[in-house]
């Protein structure tokens, strides 16, 4: 433990060094005032109106994983999930109430998505530093940047500006967020309508190299269907390892990890496996089983190259948290993520 706390410091340490150097690049994007009228994202965005943005969720994600190391794979999640559904405005962390429908009851969400008070706590703190500033969506962002830090991923610079929703949609959460039974083409689909290419599924499924899922989700491929064998292109002892964790009946809230060689490392393991018939979803397995050959050739080269992978990685994290931000005077600043203001 007090050897994690350490690599946690010197992390923290490594990581404002960066930052520093990182805010204030010697590109030409613009200087935001943050709160003022602005009609595209800066990593500059808070440099005036919130400096201690960023320094302030790092401080909170590196309490949190250490108290719970998986939290870096659920904060990561939970910023694609708030992505996938009417673009990256924070419309995932609103509750039930009178005028919303919670998304926090759609199918790839109900008793899975994880880290909302995490998320409360980093607005708290921010609302004491720079009251009305940081959004809750860009808390996301620099959330799911700082969980893959942490985790030994990548760092990458950031466009910040993104405003909150005043609206959820559980509908299009149901029928946006891909499922783990997709097959390849499904998937491809999927993302092509937020705008994401076959590079990007591919990259960004690899952050499934941190996390875990739950028996519920894998049950499927472990026992004969209907007359059916349990999926094919699961590797034998693999197969059986799994089936301990996750019995015929029962078990369902059991949980797995996602890359079970190195399941709390951001890394490029996760690709290597699913060359061997070790993906745990059967959407991880069908980016190499699904005969895609341009997909299948991502997955090759991901596994031989973990930088090229880490590049790719970051490159499209910027691009799936770049979708249909809230900018300008559309949506809100929330004070408190949970609600409209
Ligand atoms: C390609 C389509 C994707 C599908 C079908 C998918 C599906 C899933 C499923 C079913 C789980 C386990 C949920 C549970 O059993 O409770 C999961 C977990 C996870 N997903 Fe994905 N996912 C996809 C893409 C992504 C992307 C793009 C990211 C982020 C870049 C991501 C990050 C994660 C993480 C980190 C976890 C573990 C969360 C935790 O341990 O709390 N996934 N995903
Ligand atoms: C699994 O956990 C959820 C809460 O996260 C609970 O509602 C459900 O009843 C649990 N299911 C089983 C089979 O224990
Ligand atoms: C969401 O999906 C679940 C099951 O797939 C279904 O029971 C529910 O009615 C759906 N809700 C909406 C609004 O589509
Ligand atoms: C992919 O090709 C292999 C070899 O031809 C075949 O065994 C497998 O069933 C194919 N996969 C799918 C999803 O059709």
């Amino acid at each position: 433990m007090s050897s994690t706390v350490h690599l946690m410091s010197l992390f923290l340490l490594l990581f404002s060094t960066l930052m520093v150097s990182l805010a204030h690049p010697s590109s030409d994007f613009g200087f935001g005032w943050g709160g003022g009228s602005y009609n595209s994202l800066s990593p500059n965005f808070y440099d005036f109106s919130c400096p201690q943005a960023n320094g302030i969720v790092h401080f909170v994600l590196v309490k949190a994983i250490v108290k719970d190391p998986r939290m870096a794979a659920s904060l990561l999640r939970l910023h694609f999930h708030d992505c996938f559904v009417q673009g990256c405005d924070a419309s995932v962390l609103l509750d039930d109430s009178a005028t919303i429908v919670s998304e926090k009851g759609a199918t790839p969400n109900v008793n899975s998505l994880r880290g909302f008070e995490v998320i409360d706590e980093i607005k708290a703190m921010l609302e004491e530093a720079c009251p009305g500033v940081v959004s809750c969506a860009d808390i996301l962002a620099l959330a799911a940047r700082s969980a893959t830090f942490l985790s030994g991923g990548p760092l990458w610079e950031l466009p910040l500006g993104r405003r909150d929703s005043k609206t959820a949609n559980l509908k299009l959460a149901n029928d946006s967020i891909p499922s783990p039974f997709f097959n390849i083409q499904t998937l491809v689909a999927f993302f092509k309508k937020q705008g994401l290419d076959e590079t990007d599924l591919v990259a960004l499924s690899g952050g499934h190299t941190i996390g875990m899922a739950r028996c519920s989700t894998v049950k499927k491929r472990l026992y004969s269907q209907k007359g059916n064998p349990p999926d094919v292109f699961l590797e034998k002892a693999y197969l059986n390892e799994l089936r301990s964790v996750c019995p015929l009946s029962g078990g369902d809230n059991n949980t797995s990890p996602l890359d079970y060689a190195t399941p709390r490392a951001f890394d490029n393991s996760y690709f290597k496996l699913i060359l061997g018939g070790r993906g745990l979803l059967g959407s991880d397995q069908a980016l190499w089983s699904g005969n895609e050959s341009r997909v299948m050739s991502l997955v090759q080269a991901y596994a031989e190259d973990r930088a090229l992978f880490f590049s790719q990685f970051a490159k499209s994290m910027v691009k799936m948290g770049s979708m249909k931000p809230l900018l300008g005077s559309n949506g809100e600043i929330r004070k408190n993520c949970r609600r409209v203001n």
